[in-house]
Order: structure tokens, then sequence, then C-alpha cells
């Protein structure tokens, strides 16, 4: 069964094509951070009128470079939520006039399942029940997820999620929009331990993070050590970054029983905290799976093998299917 799956929930227009076996036959995305690149995040009318204009050639380069014809595709899927509504709404109302025109079943899958579903994309047969990292730009949670898919959510942030921490610093860093990618290449030049950032802790000693205090601290390092290189800042926030990341979720190993770790969400590609949960694992005793950049940024293959996942559970979706910007994890 070959699936199609069309990511617009924010600001990047992607579609993937993937078999049941997790065979991507082809991947491609256009990307809107020149766009949004002067304005220093994202601008929705802008993303909306951008995702417009990209997503018939973006479909239709995907469809080419996977080698097939549209006769080859069983179901199309896309993301209702979460995310920005003119966003998302492009991407639902294009899936359902190409499932009526080319008479195909239509799936509409929540976007944070589609970053988990490319946790078992990267690797059939993942050890579960797992327990891992989704961060992305506007998630932070630790999610204890069961051989069902059903996802229970062990903790999450209480203020700002950890990409848009790494963004907000940046900006103030002079890095542009987004500066993750850079944040994490500096992290490997970069002395670590330039300062230390102490590890926010929530008085109920909960697994939820809070980056709001960290991202305070950290523009505040930038106005008190003008003469430090920016490569030494960049890296000494990276780390206290990971440090929270891992320290709530070593904190969660203890409240549940996995089988295995995982990460994903953009975040969840950065080398630097990829190396720091392989390093977690080791001295854990668990696996770590952490799908490969390409998978863990927004996506359309994500998507699409999220909805072959949904599709085998007997789901599937009608011509009412609407945007809903809120949507938890929990929820398919
Ligand atoms: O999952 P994603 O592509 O979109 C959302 O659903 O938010 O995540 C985007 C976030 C941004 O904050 C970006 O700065 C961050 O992921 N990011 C990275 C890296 N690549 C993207 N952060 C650190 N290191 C990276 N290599
Ligand atoms: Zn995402």
């Amino acid at each position: 069964m070959i699936a199609l799956g069309i990511e617009t929930s924010c600001d990047d227009t992607s579609v993937g094509i993937v078999d049941q076996s997790g065979r991507i036959l082809s991947q491609f995305r256009a990307s809107q951070d020149r766009v949004h690149k002067e304005w220093g995040g994202i601008v929705p009318e802008l993303a909306s009128r951008a995702h417009l204009e990209n997503i018939i050639p973006v479909i239709d380069i995907a469809i080419k470079e996977a080698g097939i014809t549209v006769a080859d595709i069983d179901l199309l899927v896309c993301a209702y939520g979460p995310g920005l509504v003119g966003s998302l709404l492009v991407g639902i109302e294009t899936t359902k006039a190409l499932a009526l025109a080319w008479k195909k079943p239509l799936v509409g899958v929540n976007h944070l399942r589609g970053h988990i579903a490319a946790v078992m994309l990267a690797k059939p047969n993942i050890e579960m029940p797992s327990l891992g990292l989704l961060i992305s730009g506007g998630h932070s949670e630790i999610l204890f997820v069961e051989p069902d898919y059903s996802v229970t959510i062990i903790g999450e942030t209480r203020d700002d999620a950890a990409g848009e921490t790494l963004d907000k610093f940046g900006r103030v860093l002079g890095l542009s929009y987004p500066a993750g990618p850079e944040i994490d290449r500096m992290a490997s030049i970069g002395d670590t331990n330039a300062i230390h950032f102490p590890i926010t802790r929530m008085k109920d000693g909960g697994s939820d993070f809070s980056f709001s205090g960290l991202k305070t601290a950290g523009v505040k390092a930038i106005e008190k050590f003008p003469q430090m290189r920016k490569e030494d800042l960049a890296a000494s926030f990276m780390k206290a970054v990971a440090d929270q990341l891992l320290d709530k979720l070593v904190q969660a190993t203890e409240k549940v029983e996995a089988k295995s770790l995982f990460a994903v969400g953009g975040v969840a590609s950065s080398a630097y905290i990829r190396d720091r949960l392989n390093k977690l694992g080791d001295s854990l005793g668990l696996t770590v799976n952490i799908p490969p950049p390409s998978l863990c940024t927004d996506n359309g293959t994500m998507i699409a093998y999220a909805g072959l996942q949904y599709h085998q559970l007997g789901h599937k979706s009608s011509m009412d299917l609407y945007p809903v910007s809120r949507l938890s994890v929990v929820s398919m």
C-alpha cells in the first residue's frame, strides 16, 4: 500500500510518499525560511500564501521523483492539526480535492502523531513501550508510547518549547531564523562550559519543563559578556537546553517501565542532543531511536506513514475534515 502525505501545519510545504514497509519513495519540501527570515519568526498570513503557491508543484515533484503515477497511490493523508489554521487549510483542502478527483481514501492525522510515526518509519519493530522526547518549535513533551500507539504525556513545558527557546536566544545573538541549526553547529566548535546555566527544577519535583527562565538567563549572558565568542555562548546555551531535556527524561524513566528511548521533532535533529541522548541510553542500558534529521523536522513522509498506521487501525476521514489549531498528542 502506498500513501502520499501532505504537511502544511507551519512554515514548510512538504510531501512524502511511503509504502507500508517503510520504504520512502520520495520526499520533497519547499522551505519558507526566506519568506519569514526578515521578520524573525513565522508570519501566518505569509505562510498560508506561500503554501498556496507551493503545494501543487511540490506534490507534482514528489510523484515524479517517486517514479510512480497517480494510479499507484492508495491513500491520501494530510496533517489536520495542531498548527496555523490558514496553513493547515491549504493542505487539508488540497488533499480533499485530490481525494475527490482521484477517487482515493483520505485520512487526516495529528501532526504530533506524525512525528512519533517517524520513529517506527526509521526503525520498524522498536522496543515498546517507548519513552521519549517530542521537541520542536512549538512542543516539548515527554511521551510514553505503547504498542497500540496510545500515548501518555509524562511531562510537558509550562511555558516555551525547546526549539522556540533556541530560536529566541539565537535571534538576540544575531543569528537568522530558525537559529536552532546554527546554534547546534556552534555547539560542536564552542566551549559548552564557558557559562554555567543551572537546570530549572519544578517545585513539585515533576517531569515538566520550563524554558522561559533559561531564555532570560541566556539573553542576560549575551549582554553581560559582550567580548565572549558567539560559539561559546551558543555552545553553553545548547548544553543548558540539553541538560534540562535529559534531566527530566531520566526522572521520567523512574516513573514508567520503558523498553527504549526515542526523540523526535526538529530539535531532535541536533547532533549535540543526539549525542547526549545516545550516551544517556548507554548509561541506562536502553536503546535510543532517533530518526535521521530529514525525518525529525516537519515532513510529509512522517504524515504519510502515520496515515498508513491510522488506516490499519480502521480510521478514515470525510470531506468534513477541518483544521484544529490546538490538538493534544493524546488525540488521534
Ligand atoms: O519539528 P519542526 O521542524 O517544526 C515544528 O513543528 O515546530 O521544528 C522546528 C524547530 C525550530 O525551533 C528549529 O530551530 C529547531 O527545530 N531545529 C534545530 C535543529 N534543526 C531544527 N534545533 C537544534 N538543532 C538542529 N539541528
Ligand atoms: Zn512539527
